[in-house]
């Protein structure tokens, strides 16, 4: 890997790189802690000890039948409590909205009931959820659907890729998309009504509360892609349109949770499931206006420059430019994830790019990764292998620092943090 020192010493670059007397990776004696990570923070209404969050983390490990969360899955987010924020993993808001095997949702008793051994064990251990609501649109299959129907999406454009179902043998498989439906205007209205279930649904099971997926190309963010968005009405065409329909959403589940309680999540520059923008400052301009004006609990933005800092490379200055422009609209809290080590994490809140930083595979091989972070403990890698189905074989398994020492458990949130 390249040394920080090689890289600029001053201009943007800079800003984005531990300091030089940090390295990352494995270190010896307990240090002092990162200062500005285990600062306290605002998100909305709630106090944050810390500003060490989990990113969602798809895993496909909800019970079947039924897209079910179960005491596997409790014990997954019971273990890794001691973040100052766990952003649930993404839960499909109903059947149309799902879009890989065995994730769960959000929309049946059972799965509210499921979510509510989630919720109490998390909170029996100190810790705070917030629910991720999902739909995919486009990128599902019709395996997937209710009665085998068609996907939905702003337009009947198939995306470059594969799905992710279950076969008949009742293993994963990768299989071709297929061409979307379009969803009719009249429609919408009973999509936004499925998020203001799921919202509602994800109270009952006691969330602290709900981000709205809008990243990843998924369905609201292939309506603010004009590559993905080819329609000629008043949610396709000039970005007021694009954004129409994450906007009402927004608003709707608002009004079930109020403002201070409901963040969104965007992937501004992403081309993930085949989304694209030829002018993406324009679309994240408005759409960051007018979530902040909205006065939005938080906004959660999958960092552009994600490669970049995890490599400890220079950022390509697109994303350097959007990442200021995010900044420089949304007069609330930011959380920012993507690619981020201890040590890059400590020098973006440094350098005031962000408020909390959200980590995701880190938080899949480290359940206790704050207290790594504290005191300058080793952190693991985690095994793609596993990330996606199967049971507890690297999803719980991962040890925390004291069973790898051999000591007595300890409790899951220091509570001198708080
Ligand atoms: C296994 C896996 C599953 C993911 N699932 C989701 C998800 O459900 N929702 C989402 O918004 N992002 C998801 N992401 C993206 C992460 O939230 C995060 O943005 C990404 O991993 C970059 O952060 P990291 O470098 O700290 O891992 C997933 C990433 C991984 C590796």
């Amino acid at each position: 890997m390249m040394s920080v020192t090689t890289l600029p010493e001053s201009g943007a670059a800079s800003a984005l790189l531990p300091e030089p007397d940090t390295e990352s990776g494995t270190r010896g004696a307990p240090q002092v802690p990162p200062k500005n990570l285990f600062e306290p923070a605002m998100l909305g209404r709630y106090r944050l000890p810390h500003r060490i969050a989990m990113a969602p983390l798809t895993r496909s490990r909800a019970r079947q039948p039924g897209n079910v969360p179960a005491a596997l899955n409790a014990l997954y987010y019971r273990q890794r409590s001691s973040a100052a924020v766990i952003i649930a993993e993404a839960t499909q808001i109903s059947m149309q909205g799902q879009g890989y095997a065995w994730t769960p949702g959000i929309h049946s008793r059972e799965q509210v009931e499921g979510w509510r051994l989630v919720t109490d064990a998390v909170h029996a251990a100190g810790g705070r959820i917030i629910l991720q609501l999902w739909h995919v649109g486009r990128i599902s299959h019709p395996a997937l659907q209710p009665d085998g129907m068609l996907p939905v999406a702003p337009s009947a454009i198939k995306p470059t890729g594969m799905a992710f179902i279950e076969n008949e043998k009742g293993e994963g498989e990768m299989v071709p998309f297929e061409t979307p439906r379009a969803l009719l205007a009249e429609e919408i209205p009973y999509l936004v009504q499925q998020y203001v279930r799921g919202a509602a649904n994800a109270m009952e099971a006691g969330f602290d509360g709900v981000e709205v997926h809008g990243a990843n190309g998924y369905l609201l963010d292939q309506f603010l892609s004009p590559r993905a968005n080819r329609r000629n009405d008043r949610y396709g065409g000039p970005v007021e349109n694009r954004a129409r329909l994450l906007l009402e959403v927004v608003r709707a589940v608002s009004q079930v949770w109020g403002k201070d309680r409901v963040g969104t999540r965007l992937s501004p520059l992403g081309s993930f499931n085949d989304v694209g923008d030829d002018d993406p400052q324009s679309t994240f301009s408005y759409v960051v206006d007018k979530l902040s004006d909205f006065g939005l609990g938080y906004l959660h933005v999958i960092n552009p420059a994600a490669a970049a800092v995890e490599k400890q490379t220079r950022p390509d200055p697109a994303a350097l430019e959007m990442l200021a422009l995010i900044r420089g609209k949304f007069h609330g809290p930011l959380m920012l994830a993507g690619g981020f080590n201890r040590d890059t994490a400590e020098a973006w809140l440094a350098h005031g790019k962000a408020d909390v930083i959200a980590f995701g595979r880190e938080f899949i091989a480290n359940p206790d990764l704050p207290e790594r972070f504290r005191i300058g403990a080793h952190i693991n890698l985690p095994d793609p292998s596993t990330y996606y189905g199967g049971g507890a074989k690297g999803y719980t398994d991962y040890p925390t620092l004291a069973q790898e020492r051999g000591e007595a458990p300890k409790p899951v949130v220091d509570e001198s943090w708080r």
